[in-house]
């Protein structure tokens, strides 16, 4: 279904025939006394002729045709034209979007294949908030892109490959607890990793014996190439469970470990074709016509002869193209790598690697000290720890609300609750802020949060619990009072808000809209009774509130947010 602000932008692209090339932009009002959509099309116009904006706007409202949706286009300000919605048409775009099964978000004009690359935890390294991020961000993201109707694989880049693994595998030997292996293993792996790490500063000879291990991992040794091997299952399980639990799911995680047969190809390759050059032992790609990265080159290979993350990520991609040729590859990562991104996009292109690299990083979580986000010892916090903090906490609310209900039910619901408060309040941040983690706020029922939310959704779908008799949607729409006008306007903008996710990979601009929407809902109930009124306005109350309910499930779901029947 086409937006109404793609209708409208069709008409004036069609009134500005003749008069100028220019592409108008229509957007939602910011107030709504001025009208429902503006457009400054006459003030850019004006700007680029010369000429005075209003005369302009003017003009181009004797051409526009818009008599069957609009009332009489308004001039405003320096030279915004106000368009007001007419009831008859919002009645049927209502009943439109009612019945239908994208409840009104157009599709993709263009689909494309997407390979979405997040979460990339580290194995036997602590996992850190970032990766957390990264997680939820770039599941919302693969969603509402498989929604619009692109074609999307989800790849977990694991980072199951590196230099820890010779400290590890030293503290495996000499340290393992099988029990906390077999119940907790990233924290055990996180635990000899550590230990050895501070031992090997201590004590040269333990320094060594960690090298030693890792050489014989490189070439291959059996034993420890079996213990390797054991540490990424054992961490992978753990890692499934998260991801079950948060509902996020991924079609490869083809680990750092998968591109090592792949490394020395791709490097003769690129020094072969003169792209990367010897400086000072190392072999490194240099950007010398890119006042960014002048002095930055990419390294890929060390003197010692090893290779870098940066030459994984270049075989990953050289990887990534031969079997999915994508469109675009996105990467959920943190704000500190956007170097490395650079870097690696840098000698993508000189590759001459067909396709669009986003580079989609955010900002980190802090405590309520506004400091980097710890646990009480200083550690990172373990996100199997968060999580079940944050179902705890969401079952004593639920028991609190709910003391009867089945203990079953209650962790269900908990768990719905929790998780979803932990989604909402990154995806409802800018992606790009800090933001501080505060349970308190997160799981208040009250403000711009997922419980507020699911308990909109709990409480409209209570109404249809009473309703006693059937209900059909109606015929026609009623839309008299002011606040199911503003319902239905607000129904109508989840089509336009939808899209908008991915223009700027901006997951809060949909947790925005389903807030406002969830207020709006409860002005409208608050002035307008539903089960009591009479017919026809009582069925089209009820299509109002069904349709309102519909959206915020789908919307949540968009987000990763499943919504409970009860709370
Ligand atoms: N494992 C990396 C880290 O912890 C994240 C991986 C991001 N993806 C990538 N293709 N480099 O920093």
């Amino acid at each position: 279904m086409q937006t109404l602000i793609s209708i409208l932008e069709t008409k004036l692209r069609a009134a500005l025939n003749g008069i100028a090339q220019i592409e108008p932009q229509v957007t939602i009002a910011t107030d709504a006394r001025f009208g429902d959509y503006q457009t400054n099309v006459a003030m850019v116009l004006a700007k680029q002729q010369r000429a005075n904006p209003r005369q302009l706007a003017t003009q181009i409202i004797e051409r526009l045709d818009v008599d069957d949706i609009c009332e009489n286009p308004e001039i405003a300000g320096a030279g915004f034209i106000n368009l007001r919605i007419k009831n008859d048409f919002l009645k049927k775009r209502v009943a439109d979007i009612f019945s239908d099964e994208m409840l009104g978000v157009p599709s993709a004009g263009r689909r494309k294949k997407i390979v979405l690359d997040f979460s990339g935890p580290n194995i036997a390294k602590p996992m850190h908030v970032g990766h957390i991020r990264s997680t939820i961000i770039g599941d919302t993201l693969a969603r509402v892109a498989r929604f619009l109707g692109h074609e999307v694989v989800t790849d977990n880049h694991l980072g199951d490959w590196g230099t820890q693994f010779g400290k590890v595998i030293y503290g495996w030997k000499n340290w393992r607890d099988e029990q906390a292996l077999a119940t907790h293993p990233v924290e055990e792996l996180v635990r000899l990793y550590k230990k050895a790490n501070a031992l090997a500063e201590a004590d040269e000879m333990v320094l060594r014996a960690c090298r030693d291990e890792l050489v014989k991992l490189q070439s291959g040794d059996p034993e420890n190439v079996a213990i390797w091997r054991k540490c990424v299952e054992l961490s992978w399980k753990e890692f499934e469970q998260m991801y079950s639990l948060l509902d996020v799911r991924f079609d490869e995680h083809l680990g750092e470990s998968a591109y090592n047969d792949r490394l020395a190809t791709l490097v003769a390759k690129l020094e072969k074709s003169g792209i990367a050059e010897e400086s000072e032992g190392a072999l490194c790609v240099f950007f010398r016509d890119n006042p960014v990265l002048a002095d930055k080159p990419a390294l890929i290979r060390k003197s010692d002869g090893g290779f870098l993350y940066a030459t994984t990520d270049l075989a990953t991609l050289e990887y990534r193209m031969e079997r999915w040729q994508p469109d675009e590859i996105w990467y959920v990562v943190g704000a500190p790598q956007a170097l490395h991104f650079d870097q690696v996009f840098g000698v993508a292109q000189k590759m001459g690697i067909d396709a669009k690299l986003r580079f989609i990083p955010f900002g980190s979580i802090l405590g309520e000290d506004r400091k980097l986000m710890k646990t009480r010892s200083g550690d990172n916090v373990q996100l199997r720890d968060l999580l079940e903090e944050a179902q705890q906490r969401a079952l004593a609310m639920v028991e609190q609300k709910n003391p009867a209900m089945p203990d079953e039910e209650k962790k269900q619901i908990a768990q719905i609750i929790g998780i979803g408060a932990v989604k909402y309040a990154d995806l409802s941040q800018a992606r790009m802020t800090d933001y501080v983690f505060s349970w308190d706020k997160m799981l208040s029922l009250q403000g711009n949060t997922a419980p507020y939310l699911q308990n909109a959704y709990v409480r409209i779908r209570s109404i249809f619990r009473k309703l006693d008799g059937d209900w059909k949607a109606p015929a026609e729409f009623v839309l008299a009072d002011p606040a199911e006008l503003s319902l239905a306007k607000k129904l109508m903008q989840f089509g336009e808000t939808v899209p908008q996710v991915l223009d700027d990979f901006r997951p809060n601009i949909l947790a925005n809209y389903l807030y406002e929407l969830a207020n709006t809902f409860h002005t409208f109930y608050e002035a307008c009774p539903v089960l009591k009124a009479d017919e026809p306005v009582r069925s089209s109350r009820l299509a109002l509130c069904d349709l309102t309910a519909r959206i915020l499930g789908l919307g949540l779901a968009l987000l990763g947010i499943r919504v409970p029947e009860k709370m």
